[in-house]
């Protein structure tokens, strides 16, 4: 069994109810239990603005560390007009800074992208994909678009459809698996 390991979820959508965040919660249900999740919220971040880097607000600096605290980080986003929604990329902005200290550098990722259309957030997978080249995060290979999306769960938000389950048992061995040949790696 791998060390336990701890993975940062950022969920691209403030939305209470957000199918989104069945999503992850789903992912994190299926994974190996060495993994441990923890969902880092991005709705109470002021707008990144250059001019105030001088003097952070508290909730930027609390999100840096708990971002630089993880081994690794899952995104899961909706999509918004084929792109992320813009609390997800303020996110990224926020943590991406100051200059030379980014929060995101090296850990290993994967994305979850996620609609209730047919084409599961695909737009918005890579757009997101874009900024982690640049952020020097290595993205795991594995693609998934879950499409679809409002009828693959239950009343209570649970997973009721059996592939999708089954598509995210893979995705996330996956992903566990790429975690540590990451770490590995860079050790
Ligand atoms: C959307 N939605 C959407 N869906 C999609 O598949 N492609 C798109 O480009 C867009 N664009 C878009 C823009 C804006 C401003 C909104 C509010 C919505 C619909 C979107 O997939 C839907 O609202 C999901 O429910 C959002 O995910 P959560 O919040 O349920 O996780």
């Amino acid at each position: 069994m791998p060390q336990p390991r701890t993975v940062a979820v950022v969920v691209g959508s403030l939305r209470k109810d957000s199918v989104t965040r069945k999503v992850a919660r789903a992912i994190e249900a299926l994974a190996p239990t060495h993994l441990k999740f923890d969902e880092v919220p991005t709705g109470d971040l002021p707008l990144y603005d250059q001019d105030v880097e001088a003097d952070p607000p508290a909730a930027w600096v609390a999100f840096r560390e708990r971002i630089r605290a993880a081994d690794a980080v899952l995104f899961a986003t909706p999509e918004y007009n084929r792109s992320v929604p813009g609390n997800l990329k303020n996110a990224i902005d926020v943590g991406s800074r100051p200059y030379g200290q980014s929060s995101w550098n090296g850990k290993p990722t994967a994305v979850v992208s996620v609609s209730p259309g047919a084409i599961g957030g695909f737009g918005a997978n890579h757009h997101l994909r874009q900024s982690l080249v640049f952020l020097n995060m290595p993205v795991l290979q594995h693609e998934a678009y879950i499409g679809g999306a409002f009828s693959l769960f239950g009343e209570s938000g649970e997973l009721t459809n059996e592939s999708t389950a089954e598509f995210l048992r893979t995705f996330t061995q996956t992903f566990a698996d790429w975690i540590e040949k990451t770490i590995d790696q860079a050790a």
